[in-house]
């Protein structure tokens, strides 16, 4: 059963069966304006934060699912029949009748129901913080047509925690008005709290900003009062209001809404448009600002112009990358789905989803840092700018906050890994880039004084240094990038294998920095620590065909053949590679290992045997279900690393068969079940019954790692200090395809030729006509580089 496909051009994923097996949503933000919305209508929306900020409520996990949203209700004045222009929450039959596109920044859903025809654009304007609903109606009835269209959304105004928590209390503080003159209803709250966790502390103060919802033509009448609209016993799909008619009261209490009606009569072959706005803005500001603000795109040519910004910032968003190769379905990904997921995970901070509410936890250390390298390709003054945020969350010990809000507020854990991704972050950047400057750029410690960014990364080997167990790997905490493995070695003992390999990739990108510098001393104490870790793993970590994953309590050994499950582990297998551990025999067997034990017809497994006893002295991965999460799913983002590995050992056929199997939606759509179009975070592994059932999808590091290792290492084309590297890995049957990269501001139009078949090695480079070895130096900004580049033995 199919739901949906991309467009032709790639541009969209059209959905002509909106029942889809969950919501299938897409992202409206420009970075600070937020709206989520699913095929259906269903979504969220907040200003800055989807804690503090949040606009408009949305049940997660409830029934019916995917609610409230966005809706445009139609009611027919003559034969009082109603409909929504997204299929739900009305649910007229035949659903066939309704159709949605997503697109890059935009939603559009089309219907046709009872000789009425829509389309509603939904976008956020990246110039403007609002979101802008348009709708065109086309009366094809043959009959002159009396409609009453309602817009409606309802509000949570401001802390979404405490709206979830304590809504007994919180909807005494709710007001929402109605403004005659402005066609406009207002709402805040006068009460706010900014305190990150559930609390008890009454803050005295009050939301600081209103909310409001306009509409470009004359309201006939307007309701915000959600018990007045819906009705008891009632739900979105069956409103009170639309029956009885919208009450026009301001708030009084009760659980705040905003709803507006425009009465329209349109006659037989005419069309009339609806434009409809919900933004906020910042209480000082208000009563100066209010009536400009509403009075924004109220005409359709500049809600079109605006649109067309969006898809401008788009399009120049994705001409940085570009890959042609023998693989459509591939390059549809590599091409805009993969970067665009990127972006928005990035934007969002991971947190705000169908699947998390965005109150438990702020941007994650180690997930932020990931999402980072992913947009430094195409907006390098943002990724600078997170590299300074994310050296604000950091001590002068090196031990940064795992999860953080921006705004000071953040959370200690003992996860040995978090600090050490500072480094893959900032180094990244400055490869890219060659932005050396921020080197010296001054940031502070959470616990005072400050230091340059080079500080913060010594603070950070300082760390790595000091967070040693008795086999010299570092101590596991209470996790390392696999939070689950939360309790090995019990207390506080345990060591990490995976630690020790991540510890070794990340200080020798350091020492390549600091050498690359010239910093002297500073990269032979980087360097000695890097000896000494790998050495340790070299000595105690290796099982015969595999690396374990972790030391537990009294030595014993996690992700081992003495072990009946979690025998083996992905990420030790990857990383020894990546980590540029030197016995290749070994890399290659336990790569080989990784093949042997974890494929799938769904990709790589990220352990097997799940675990099937629970376990308390290695943790939360043992009291998951067999075959999810990281107890034995294809956990995405580090089958990329996998991906990554099987390129660095010159295996193209293996990397790419990987590469294709993760590709979203690669099975049936309904045991899919999540969006076809975005990868999720994990892909049900063949120990479960749901085997092929993704879920947690968007927000997810897998799409900024797909990005990057699919450019630089199966294409091939990776930025370096020095310049451009070329060093394609691919499959045999690609005897050619073309890569553009942007990279310090100048074009590479690079076309590959692979007559001999062969998985890696390039047997010549030219640059401009002219034979190069090495990487390619910068070419001056705005220039156009040609680069043909001839796969084989060399010569
Ligand atoms: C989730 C977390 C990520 C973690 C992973 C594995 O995706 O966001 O930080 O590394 O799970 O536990």
């Amino acid at each position: 059963m199919e739901f949906g496909c991309f467009s032709a051009d790639g541009r969209e994923f059209v959905i002509a069966d909106v029942r889809t097996p969950s919501p299938w949503i897409n992202y409206l933000e420009n970075g600070r304006y937020f709206a989520t919305i699913s095929g259906n209508g269903g979504g969220i929306s907040y200003d800055r934060s989807p804690l503090h900020g949040r606009i408009t409520r949305y049940r997660i996990n409830d029934v019916p699912h995917d609610r409230p949203g966005k809706y445009i209700y139609v009611k027919d004045k003559d034969t009082g029949e109603v409909w929504s222009l997204t299929w739900q929450p009305v649910g007229r039959e035949p659903a066939a009748a309704y159709r949605v596109a997503h697109g890059f920044g935009y939603t559009r859903a089309e219907a046709e129901v009872g000789g009425l025809a829509s389309s509603v654009v939904f976008f956020v304007p990246v110039d403007d913080d609002r979101e802008i609903w348009k709708a065109v109606l086309t009366n094809r009835s043959g009959r002159p047509r009396r409609l009453a269209i309602v817009g409606y959304v309802e509000l949570a105004l401001g802390h979404a925690l405490v709206d979830l928590i304590n809504q007994c209390d919180d909807q005494h503080f709710n007001r929402v008005r109605f403004e005659r003159g402005l066609q406009a209803l207002f709402a805040t709250k006068t009460y706010w709290v900014t305190e990150t966790r559930g609390t008890q502390h009454q803050e005295n103060k009050e939301w600081d900003r209103w909310a409001y919802f306009t509409v470009n033509r004359p309201v006939a009448a307007y309701e915000t009062v959600r018990e007045r609209f819906i009705g008891p016993f009632r739900n979105e799909s069956n409103p009170i209001a639309l029956e009885r008619g919208l009450g026009s009261g301001d708030m009084d209490c009760g659980n705040a809404v905003a709803a507006l009606e425009v009465d329209l009569e349109i006659g037989p072959g005419e069309s009339a448009g609806i434009i409809f706005s919900l933004g906020v803005i910042s209480k000082p500001e208000f009563e100066r600002t209010k009536g400009e603000v509403v009075g924004k795109f109220r005409d359709a040519a500049s809600v079109d112009a605006a649109l067309e910004r969006v898809r401008g910032a788009w399009d120049r968003f994705f001409s940085h990358t570009r890959a042609a190769t023998p693989d459509a379905e591939a390059d549809v990904f590599l091409n805009f789905w993969t970067p665009y997921q990127a972006k928005v995970a990035f934007d969002v901070g991971r947190v705000a989803s169908f699947y998390y509410w965005g109150i438990g936890r702020g941007f994650g250390y180690r997930d932020t840092a990931q999402d980072t390298i992913a947009i430094a390709i195409a907006d390098a003054a943002r990724a600078r700018a997170r590299v300074g945020l994310l050296a604000r969350q950091m001590r002068r010990d090196g031990k940064v906050y795992h999860h953080f809000y921006g705004d000071g507020q953040g959370e200690f854990t003992e996860h040995c890994d978090d600090p050490l991704w500072f480094i893959l972050a900032a180094t990244e950047y400055l490869k890219e880039t060659g932005d050396l400057g921020l080197l010296d750029a001054a940031e502070p410690f959470l616990d005072g004084g400050e230091g340059t960014v080079l500080d913060h990364l010594m603070a950070v080997a300082g760390f790595a240094g000091a967070n040693l167990g008795p086999h010299g790997m570092p101590k596991f905490g209470r996790g390392d990038w696999n939070d689950t493995l939360d309790y090995i070695g019990g207390k506080d003992g345990g060591e990490s294998v995976w630690g020790a390999m991540f510890y070794v990739a990340m200080l020798d990108r350091l020492a390549e920095l600091l050498d690359f510098v010239k910093a002297g001393r500073k990269g032979d104490a980087v360097r000695e620590l890097r000896g000494r870790l790998a050495g340790a793993i070299e000595a105690h970590a290796w099982d015969g065909a595999w690396y374990i994953r972790a030391f537990g309590e009294a030595g014993r050994k996690i992700g081992s053949k003495a072990n009946a499950a979690g025998r083996i582990f992905i990420n030790t297998q990857s990383w020894a590679v990546i980590a540029g551990l030197p016995d290749r025999a070994r890399l290659v067997r336990a790569m080989d290992s990784l093949a042997e034990r974890l494929d799938t017809p769904y990709g790589p497994k990220i352990c097997a045997p799940a675990f099937r006893e629970i376990d308390p002295a290695i943790g939360l991965i043992t009291r998951c279900v067999p075959g999810k999460k990281e107890n034995g799913a294809v956990f995405c983002h580090p089958a990329a690393w996998a991906i990554q590995a099987e390129c660095l050992l010159g295996r193209g056929e293996r990397a790419y068969a990987y590469f294709k199997k993760l590709l979203p939606g690669r099975v049936d759509q309904e045991t899919f079940s999540a969006e076809p179009y975005v990868y999720s975070q994990y892909i049900t592994s063949d120990e479960h019954p749901t085997a092929g059932k993704a879920s947690h999808s968007w927000q997810t590091g897998t799409a900024a790692w797909m990005y990057r290792v699919a450019y630089d290492h199966i294409l091939g084309v990776r930025p370096s200090y020095a310049g451009l590297v070329i060093d394609p890995v691919v499959p045999r049957a690609w005897t050619r395809f073309s890569v553009e990269r942007v990279f310090r501001g100048a074009r590479y139009l690079v076309e590959v030729e692979n007559p001999d078949r062969v998985e890696h090695g390039v047997a010549s480079v030219e640059v401009d006509g002219e034979r190069a070895d090495g990487p390619i130096a910068p070419r001056p900004a705005g220039s156009v580089c040609r680069v043909g580049v001839r796969m084989g033995r060399a010569k």
